[in-house]
């Protein structure tokens, strides 16, 4: 599955001589799946653990390891580090050995990856793997001081156990992360930037007793895949959601909620932002007790009271009439019947600026599945229906359209 930020992105990936090293042929693998262009450049000592063909095969392009050999015919120059540097979007060396750390923070400059990184113009991202002695020791502390005050990104390592058996702070982080990182950098100057965004996410949790519970079929997967559009195009992204199982996107401030109720309460300590998107299915209502002990059999079988939650959309949207806060406002609509028409009542009762109308019963839309098909519903256009396709892309589709209303609204 592609995704839009990373897109026909050049990334040059630096590979050193880590155990890590082999993480990198997953992390490669994955940059060029979703639809980056990589280049790798490895070190000699990288090739003691993972052979460039091993690289060429996951990425499609042949390896740099020889800091004289000349560049491929897709290089603005045939001089290879010239080449790299000037026309890569990124570059990222994953794994960083101590050593590589070392030579690019003193400016030395004598194998390919060390001299592409100086003769770079593009944002550089380093994320270090090794020892945690190694990683703690001032000498490399101080190197990495040094690479941050020079606007490179370091990526920190984790905590975890080694290949020698001992445990410290020195292990690569899972790619997933690293590529949230890469995304981070890519986006910042992107068409949010500066801007507060606010997504909900997930089914909201309503408690029975200590152990059971009524809540619905949304995954929170579309919310998520909002929040990750929003951090791409370089929002301040805060999500709020119910959902533990998704990874958590790389620079979202989360907020993890249970109920109706607890959903309400945070987003309205957020709702003087930018834009707010209710992706989260809320549960419309909860048991009107909750027992503080199991409920028992009962042969006679058990009738659940259930009453109203708060409607979190509808509260905002009506705040806003006074506050003129949060300047978009976006709402989902979960339907089987009459999708327009639902859709377009809810736009106007719940003073909303967009609902992403969405029949649920439509093969390949909905809760738990990675495509959907949504209709864009607005006071100003006609009803725009988005044809089948991955969460991803629909989350990019909603994103571009409030950052433009955004900018529509502050030319007005
Ligand atoms: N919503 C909300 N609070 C609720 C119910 C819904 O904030 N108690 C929000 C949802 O996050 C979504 C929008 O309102 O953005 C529409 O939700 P939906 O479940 O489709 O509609 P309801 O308003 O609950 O109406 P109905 O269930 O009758 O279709």
């Amino acid at each position: 599955m592609k995704i839009p930020i990373l897109e026909n992105k050049r990334v040059v990936l630096g590979v050193t001589g880590s155990i890590a090293a082999y993480k990198a042929a997953d992390l490669a693998s994955k940059l060029t799946q979703v639809g980056a262009e990589v280049h790798v450049i490895m070190t000699a000592d990288a090739k003691h653990f993972v052979a460039p063909l091993t690289f060429e095969a996951v990425t499609g392009n042949p390896v740099f390891d020889d800091l004289w050999q000349s560049s491929s015919g897709t290089m603005p120059t045939h001089i290879a580090h010239i080449g790299l540097a000037e026309s890569a979007d990124l570059i990222l060396i994953a794994p960083a050995t101590a050593n590589t750390i070392a030579k690019i923070a003193h400016g030395l400059a004598h194998d390919l990856l060390s001299v592409t990184v100086l003769a770079a113009r593009c944002p550089v991202v380093v994320a270090p793997a090794m020892d945690g002695g190694m990683y703690e020791n001032p000498a490399t502390q101080a190197n990495l001081r040094i690479l941050r005050e020079r606007g490179i990104t370091i990526i920190e390592p984790e905590w975890g156990r080694f290949a020698s058996g001992l445990e410290g702070r020195g292990r690569l982080p899972e790619t997933l992360t690293l590529i949230g990182e890469v995304r981070r950098i890519l986006g910042r100057n992107g068409v949010l930037a500066g801007r507060q965004v606010v997504v909900t996410a997930g089914g909201t949790i309503e408690d029975l007793d200590p152990v059971r519970y009524i809540t619905n079929r949304s995954s929170g997967k579309q919310g998520f895949a909002v929040a990750q559009a929003a951090l791409d195009a370089g929002a301040s992204l805060t999500l709020i959601t119910t959902v533990k199982s998704l990874p958590e996107p790389v620079g979202a401030e989360i907020m993890y909620v249970r109920s109706a109720e607890e959903m309400l309460g945070a987003v309205l300590k957020q709702a003087d932002c930018d834009v707010l998107i209710m992706a989260a299915a809320v549960a419309d209502f909860r048991p009107a007790a909750v027992a503080s002990h199991k409920i028992k059999k009962q042969d006679a079988g058990l009738t659940i009271t259930l009453e109203k939650n708060p409607d979190i959309l509808f509260t905002v949207g009506q705040q806003r009439l006074q506050t003129k806060l949060p300047r978009i406002l976006i709402g989902f609509a979960a339907e089987t019947d009459d999708l327009i028409a639902n859709a377009k009542a809810k736009l106007d009762k719940k003073n909303a600026d967009m609902i992403v109308a969405n029949d649920v019963s439509v093969p390949g839309a909905g809760f738990e599945g990675d495509t959907n098909v949504v209709t864009l519903i607005t006071a100003d256009a006609p009803p725009q229906t988005l044809e089948k396709m991955s969460k991803t892309e629909v989350a990019a589709a909603i994103i571009q359209w409030a950052a433009g209303k955004l900018t529509a609204s502050a030319e007005s």
